[in-house]
C-alpha cells in the first residue's frame, strides 16, 4: 500500500561555484530573491504540498541554513522590545509549528545523487519529495510539489518536474524521452544527464522536482561516478525504469533557474513586480531605465 508523502530532501551541499565569491561563507540556497533566500521558497512550497518532515543535506557552511529554521531567541526578544511584532510575527512564522527540520551532512560534494542516498535513514521505506530550492517556481501558490503530490496520489509512482528547454540547452539537464503525455504526465523511457544536443533525445529537461520511491536508494548506492565525476540521480533513475513506472511531469508554473546568474536575476526582478509593496515603485524604476537603453 503506497503512502502519501510526508518528508522533503533539500539537497544544500553543492559548491555554488557559478556564483563565487558570494556562496564562499554561504550555500547558494541562502541566496535571496527579494526579501527570502531560495531555500525558504522551497521549504513553504513542500509546506503547501501538505509534507512536514524537512531534511537538509547540508555541506561546509551549514550554519547559515540551521540558523535560519532555529527559532532566533534574541532577535525575537529585541523586536519585541522594539514593538516590531509584524516583522516579528514575519520571522516566527518561517517554520509552522507542526514541521520538523532535520539536518544531514554531506562529507563531500559527491553529486546530486550521493547527496539524496545520504537521507536514506531519516527518509527510510516511504516515497519522498526532493527540492532543488535553486529552481525557483512561482506559480501564483498553487504549488508545483501540491500538484506532483496530488498526481502521486493517484498513479503511486515516481514523477519528475519536466519541462521544454532550448535544444542548445540540453547538455545542462538531464533530459528524459517519454510515451504520449495524458494530460500533464507521460511514462519516462530513456533518461539521460547532461546529452549534447545532438544526442539529446528530446528537449524535455528535468527540473529540480521530484518524488521518488525508495527503490532509488539501492539504485544509487550501485551508481557510480557518471557526467563531472559526480554520483548523479539521473543515472539511479535510469536504472530505476527498469524496475518501476517513471513519469514526466509538465508542472503548472515558471521556473527560474537560480543557479546561474542570469536566472537569479531574472527571479529578483520579477518576482518584485509580482510583490505589492515593490510593483509600483519598481515598475515605474524599470521603464524609466529602459527609455535610457
Ligand atoms: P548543482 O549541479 O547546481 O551544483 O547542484 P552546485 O555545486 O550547487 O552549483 P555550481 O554548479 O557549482 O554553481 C544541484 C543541487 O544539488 C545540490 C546543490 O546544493 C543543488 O541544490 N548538491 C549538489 C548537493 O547537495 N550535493 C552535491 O554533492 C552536489
Amino acid at each position: 500500500m503506497s503512502k502519501i508523502i510526508t518528508k522533503a530532501v533539500f539537497p544544500v551541499a553543492g559548491l555554488g561555484t557559478r556564483f563565487l565569491p558570494a556562496t564562499k561563507g554561504i550555500p547558494k540556497e541562502m541566496l535571496p530573491i527579494v526579501d527570502k533566500p531560495l531555500i525558504q521558497y522551497a521549504v513553504e512550497e513542500a509546506v503547501a504540498a501538505g509534507i512536514d518532515t524537512m531534511i537538509f543535506i547540508t555541506g561546509r557552511s551549514k550554519n547559515a541554513i540551521t540558523d535560519h529554521f532555529d527559532k532566533a531567541y534574541e532577535l525575537e526578544k529585541e523586536l519585541e522590545a522594539k514593538n516590531k511584532t509584524e516583522i516579528l510575527k514575519l520571522i516566527q512564522d518561517i517554520v509552522p509549528p507542526h514541521v520538523s527540520c532535520i539536518f544531514i551532512r554531506q562529507s563531500e560534494a559527491l553529486g546530486l545523487g550521493h547527496a539524496v542516498y545520504c537521507a536514506r535513514p531519516v527518509v527510510g521505506d516511504e516515497p519522498f519529495a526532493v527540492i532543488l530550492a535553486d529552481d525557483l517556481i512561482e506559480d501564483a501558490g498553487r504549488g508545483c510539489m501540491a500538484q506532483m503530490v496530488k498526481l502521486y496520489e493517484q498513479k503511486h509512482a515516481s514523477i519528475l518536474g519536466v519541462e521544454r528547454v532550448d535544444p542548445s540547452e540540453t547538455g545542462s539537464y538531464g533530459i528524459v524521452k517519454t510515451g504520449d503525455f495524458l494530460e500533464k504526465s507521460a511514462p519516462i523511457e530513456i533518461i539521460i544527464e547532461k546529452p549534447k544536443p545532438e544526442e539529446a533525445p528530446s528537449n524535455l529537461a528535468v527540473v529540480g522536482r521530484y518524488i521518488l520511491t525508495p527503490a532509488i536508494f539501492d539504485k544509487i548506492k550501485k551508481t557510480g561516478r557518471g557526467a563531472g565525476g559526480e554520483i548523479q540521480l539521473t543515472d539511479a533513475i535510469a536504472d530505476l525504469l527498469n524496475d518501476e513506472t517513471v513519469l514526466a511531469y509538465e508542472f503548472e508554473g515558471t521556473r527560474y533557474d537560480c543557479g546561474s546568474k542570469l536566472g537569479f536575476l531574472i527571479a529578483n526582478v520579477e518576482l518584485a513586480l509580482l510583490n505589492s509593496e515593490l510593483k509600483e515603485g519598481f515598475s515605474a524604476y524599470l521603464k524609466a531605465l529602459a527609455k535610457k537603453f
